[in-house]
């Protein structure tokens, strides 16, 4: 709960998630629980001899890397469909709470693959997620398959194989692509001929950039193609990009609690959302991995509120813009926009 007088306003404003990871929405409570169902021996570290240990140890992450590590152990404990969809299910109920009503959401094959989890498995298990949040809270979602760049290229390319091969682009099961996981160290441009592909066949494309890369990780991602940047919080340092940016209505899926988490900044105050209101800049507000970062998406808006003191007005812009950047058809779009006109008239006649 942010110290601001509009708290209530930013908690029933309707919002658009478009940056969270599925995998990161596993609370040390569940790893737990899974790992004794499942069978799977935690690692032997002080970080895991409890609960709370765990809890403890996500306070103090020293960079991305570091996080990967514990967001790369966590997640072996999933194994059945249902371990999936219990997942999925558990973060679209948080989301509904906090005001979403739109949520494209991220997931990580290849490192389920690598422990022989058939692809199969992953999609169908988050997909009942899906479904049941859209059946049950009228969230409308959208899955989008991440490619990781710790792993070899090989194993990206299988992941994306087998999405074609199940057709899962064409009958509206995946709607994008996206690449996550460590930043700097691989090649720029690893995914450019999975991106050249998947661009030819029309598939949505965006891409983890600028969150500890500098400002030519999100020129070499949209010249793969990428249409949407996730983080991006580096543009600020390369001002011709940053006007191209704006002009070009490319979306920043900014997650202000996980930079401060992974140190990309000090200070939430430091993430440059007011430079991107000033330059035009389009982004959205979002949890990147609650479970991991101790703040789901209304406590990122809370965060910014609280470092900023943005006006109704400007929440209502970036409410707006994820609307309209959302991967959505015009009819949704519109609904959307009207419950976000409803909702601020209200708010601005009490
Ligand atoms: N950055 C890169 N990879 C990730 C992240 C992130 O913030 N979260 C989960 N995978
Ligand atoms: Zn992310």
């Amino acid at each position: 709960m942010c110290q601001s007088d509009i708290h209530d306003f930013l908690q029933g404003l309707p919002k658009c998630e478009h940056h969270v990871h599925l995998e990161g929405c596993l609370t040390p409570d569940l790893i737990f629980e899974l790992a004794e169902k499942n069978n799977v021996q935690l690692p032997n570290s002080p970080a895991y001899e409890s609960v709370e240990a765990l809890h403890d140890r996500y306070g103090h992450f020293s960079n991305l890397d570091d996080f990967l590590s514990f967001y790369f152990t966590g997640m072996s404990v999933l194994h059945h469909e249902s371990d999936f969809a219990d997942l999925a299910w558990s973060y679209f109920q948080k989301a509904h709470a906090d005001g979403v009503h739109h949520a494209e959401v991220f997931f990580d094959p290849q490192v389920h693959r690598d422990r022989d989890i058939p692809y199969e498995t992953i999609v169908a298990g988050f997909v009942a997620g899906c479904h049941r949040a859209e059946k049950e809270l009228g969230l409308t979602t959208r899955l989008i398959l991440c490619f990781v760049r710790h792993l070899p290229l090989d194993s990206a390319a299988r992941v994306y194989d087998e999405a074609l091969a199940s057709k899962h682009f064409e009958d509206d099961v995946l709607h994008g692509l996206g690449w996550s996981s460590t930043e700097v160290g691989p090649p720029k441009d690893m995914f450019r001929t999975l991106y050249s592909s998947a661009s030819a066949r029309g598939i949505p494309l965006t891409a983890h950039a600028g969150e500890e890369g500098d400002a030519s990780y999100i020129s070499t991602a949209l010249e793969l193609g990428a249409r949407r940047i996730d983080h991006g919080i580096r543009l600020v340092e390369d001002p011709a990009l940053m006007e191209r940016v704006a002009k070009e209505g490319v979306l920043l899926t900014v997650c202000p609690i996980s930079n401060l988490q992974l140190r990309c900044v000090d200070d939430i105050a430091k993430v440059p959302i007011r430079k991107f209101l000033d330059a035009g800049v389009c982004f959205s507000i979002n949890s990147d991995d609650p479970a991991y970062f101790g703040g789901y998406i209304l406590d990122n808006y809370c965060a910014v509120q609280d470092a900023f003191s943005l006006s109704v007005g400007e929440w209502r812009v970036i409410a707006e813009n994820s609307v309209r950047a959302s991967w959505i058809g015009e009819e949704r779009k519109t609904e959307l926009l009207r419950r976000i006109d409803e909702y601020v008239q209200k708010y601005v006649v009490v």
